[in-house]
């Protein structure tokens, strides 16, 4: 049974191969790929530096059970690169680092609620899961409603601030603030939103009420970490130092992993030496923990994005800016009601005749056109999740811009 997210009506494709920016099917079709395994794969399928990692770890061997010398380097060239981050522990998925980031929050601030802003999207963890794709009361000071059945045990734990809206923000956060042990949000609100920056006054305004009030603010940057431009991350872009940050994806270029660092003081609380008793410490690990075959991969990814970054974020941003201008020209052309959104390496367009700020607008978007705008991109050879945006990778050429420009213009024509 495939997951929710990998299922699509009226069915989900099955696939056999990858290699560069191309997909096989279990029929045997090519597709370009402009999925890339959900934002993983940025340096391509089968990158020969990814190769090299895997043909190491046959020799290290998969799974130790025990840290590795692999996973300490890997975590020092993403502490280069993230310099909020001062220490970091590797667990599986992102899913898994933003529930652990949590408690540890919770640990930290002997706090027990949850404050996120509507629309932000953490995955699947129970301490994440409200006011994602649903909304409830007033647009100045949203309650927290839940994305799936089962999480009566921490809907009335959450906080939800409005997005992008500084003062009822700070007037919510303010008012809970001695109950709250975190500020979780995405610091560019990407799957929750599709792609809505934050405006500096709300960003600026949610990391000065933080600050005063020693509630720590984490940053989930699992889909933007590695994308968002540089290595810099969304944070090095915006010129904000979150006290927690969520990492996955790219770190490992495909690879199953999550990561949750930050502050010392914050980051000694789930260390193993700290405290003697339960009541004393945040408790997490797992068996596969910073295991060798993830960390040689992601270590491979990050070097060689070490050594070529310009060559590699240029590239990658330059061909999505490409996809992005020759959409908005198509609908343009076209008479089409859109927005053609994203930056960096990625591109979605929206059905709607306005450009949307928050989750309530967002929901106006026409999501069934897209869909069958995407599932007609399927029938010509690309392979974009419907109803998901699309990144792009390093192999992606000039020609699969021309060729995905092609299958765009047919599809409009048929959907609209
Ligand atoms: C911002 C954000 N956080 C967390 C997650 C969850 O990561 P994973 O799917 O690895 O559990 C995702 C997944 O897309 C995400 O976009």
């Amino acid at each position: 049974m495939s997951a929710y997210g990998q299922f699509r009506k009226p069915f989900p494709l099955y696939f056999r191969k990858a290699k560069g920016a191309r997909l096989w099917d279990v029929d045997g079709n090519e597709y370009i790929d402009v999925h890339c395994g959900y934002g993983p794969i940025l340096l391509g399928h089968g990158h020969p530096t990814i190769i090299n990692a895997i043909e190491e770890a046959k020799e290290r061997g998969l799974q130790y059970g025990a840290p590795s010398d692999v996973m300490v380097e890997w975590a020092k060239l993403i502490i280069k690169h993230v310099p909020s981050i001062k220490k970091i522990r590797f667990v599986s998925t992102g899913s898994e680092a933003v529930t652990y980031a949590v408690r540890l929050c919770k640990g930290y601030t002997k706090r027990s609620k949850i404050c996120k802003p509507e629309g932000s999207y953490h995955g699947t963890s129970d301490w994440s899961l409200a006011s994602t794709a649903e909304y409830g009361g007033p647009p100045e000071a949203p309650t927290p409603v839940p994305h799936s059945m089962g999480l009566d045990h921490a809907i009335d734990k959450f906080v939800i601030i409005p997005w992008n809206d500084p003062d009822n923000a700070v007037k919510i956060i303010k008012q809970n603030a001695k109950d709250l042990a975190c500020v979780l949000m995405e610091p560019i609100s990407g799957t929750g939103l599709g792609f809505v920056e934050p405006t500096k006054e709300y960003l600026k305004a949610l990391r000065e009420v933080t600050a005063e009030n020693d509630i720590p603010l984490i940053f989930d940057e699992v889909m933007v970490g590695f994308r968002w431009g540089n290595m810099s991350c969304a944070q090095g872009y915006l010129g904000v130092k979150p006290d927690v940050t969520i990492l996955g994806k790219v770190i490992a270029g495909g690879a199953p992993v999550g990561a949750y660092g930050g502050r010392e003081d914050i980051m000694e609380v789930v260390s193993p030496l700290h405290g003697k008793t339960p009541q004393e410490r945040v408790y997490q690990s797992g068996t596969f923990c910073g295991n060798p075959f993830t960390a040689s991969v992601g270590l491979a990814v990050l070097k060689y994005l070490d050594a070529h970054e310009n060559e590699v974020y240029s590239h990658v941003n330059n061909i999505a800016e490409s996809i992005r201008k020759g959409v908005r020209d198509l609908v343009t052309d076209m008479n089409i009601q859109a927005q053609v959104v994203g930056k960096f390496s990625n591109f979605e367009v929206h059905f709607t005749d306005k450009p949307y700020t928050n989750l309530r607008e967002f929901l106006k978007v026409n999501k069934d056109k897209l869909r069958r705008v995407d599932l007609e991109l399927i029938n010509r050879g690309i392979f974009k999740l419907p109803g998901h945006f699309a990144f792009t990778c390093f192999p992606h050429t000039k020609e699969d811009v021309a060729k995905i420009l092609e299958a765009y213009q047919d599809a409009l024509k048929i959907v609209s």
